[in-house]
C-alpha cells in the first residue's frame, strides 16, 4: 500500500520507495563529485571549483530530486534554475518544449551539470542541452532521476547520470506530478489507470 494513501488519492503502486531513492540519489551524488573533482584536478583551490561548477535544474520537476542532490555533492557550486514549459499538449502527454526566461548566458569555460526528473520525449533536455552547448562550457553532463523505456529516435545522447531506468508508465511523486500536483509524495508511485494513470501516456 503507497505510503499516506488517504492523503494522496489514486496511487496504483510504488515503483521506487523513499529509501532506494535516498540510497540512489547518494550514489550518484558520490560519481558526480568524483567525475567534478578528477576533472578539475585534485589540487584546484576552492575560489576555482567554486566558479567552474554549474548545476542546472529545470523546473519544476528537478526541485525535489536537485534538493537532495546537491546535499551529496560536498563541492563549492552555483545553481541556475532554467524554465521549460511543455506545450501543447495535455498534463500527460508533451508535445514540444519551450524555454521560459532566459538561459544562463555565462557558461563558456565552466562544468555544466543539467539535472531533471525524467528523461520522457527527451524534447525538454535535448533543447536545453543543445541551447547550453553553443556557449561551449568545459563540460556539459545531464542527470537524470529516472529514464523511461522508450524509443527517441533522433536522440544522438544519454544522460551521463541516471538514477533509475523504469517501465513506460506515467509516475508522481518526489516532484513529479499530475496536473500540478503529487509533487510532494516522497516516492515514486504510479496512478491507477483512468485517474492519470497510464494509457494513452
Ligand atoms: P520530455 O518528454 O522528456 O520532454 O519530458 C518533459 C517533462 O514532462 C519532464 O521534465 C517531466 O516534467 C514531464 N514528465 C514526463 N513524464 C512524466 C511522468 O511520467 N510523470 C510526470 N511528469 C512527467
Ligand atoms: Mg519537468
Amino acid at each position: 500500500m503507497p505510503a499516506h494513501a488517504p492523503v494522496f488519492p489514486n496511487l496504483e503502486r510504488v515503483l521506487i520507495d523513499q529509501a532506494a531513492i535516498a540510497a540512489r540519489v547518494g550514489q550518484l551524488g558520490r560519481q558526480i563529485a568524483s567525475d567534478l573533482q578528477q576533472e578539475l584536478g585534485r589540487d584546484a583551490d576552492a575560489a576555482l571549483v567554486a566558479s567552474q561548477i554549474v548545476l542546472i535544474p529545470i523546473l519544476t520537476g528537478s526541485i525535489v530530486f536537485v534538493a537532495d542532490l546537491i546535499r551529496q555533492i560536498p563541492m563549492m557550486m552555483s545553481l541556475r534554475v532554467v524554465a521549460v514549459s511543455s506545450y501543447p499538449g495535455t498534463s500527460m502527454v508533451s508535445k514540444g518544449a519551450k524555454i521560459r526566461g532566459e538561459l544562463p548566458a555565462d557558461l563558456a569555460g565552466r562544468h555544466v551539470l543539467i539535472v531533471d526528473d525524467i528523461l520522457d520525449t527527451g524534447r525538454t533536455l535535448g533543447l536545453v542541452r543543445s541551447m547550453i552547448a553553443e556557449q561551449r562550457p568545459a563540460s556539459l553532463r545531464v542527470c537524470v532521476l529516472l529514464r523511461k523505456a522508450l524509443p527517441r529516435p533522433g536522440q544522438d545522447w544519454e544522460p551521463e547520470y541516471v538514477g533509475f531506468d523504469i517501465p513506460d508508465e506515467f509516475v508522481v511523486g518526489y516532484g513529479l506530478d499530475f496536473d500540478g500536483y503529487y509533487r510532494n509524495y516522497p516516492e515514486i508511485a504510479t496512478l491507477i489507470p483512468g485517474m492519470g494513470g497510464t494509457q494513452g501516456r
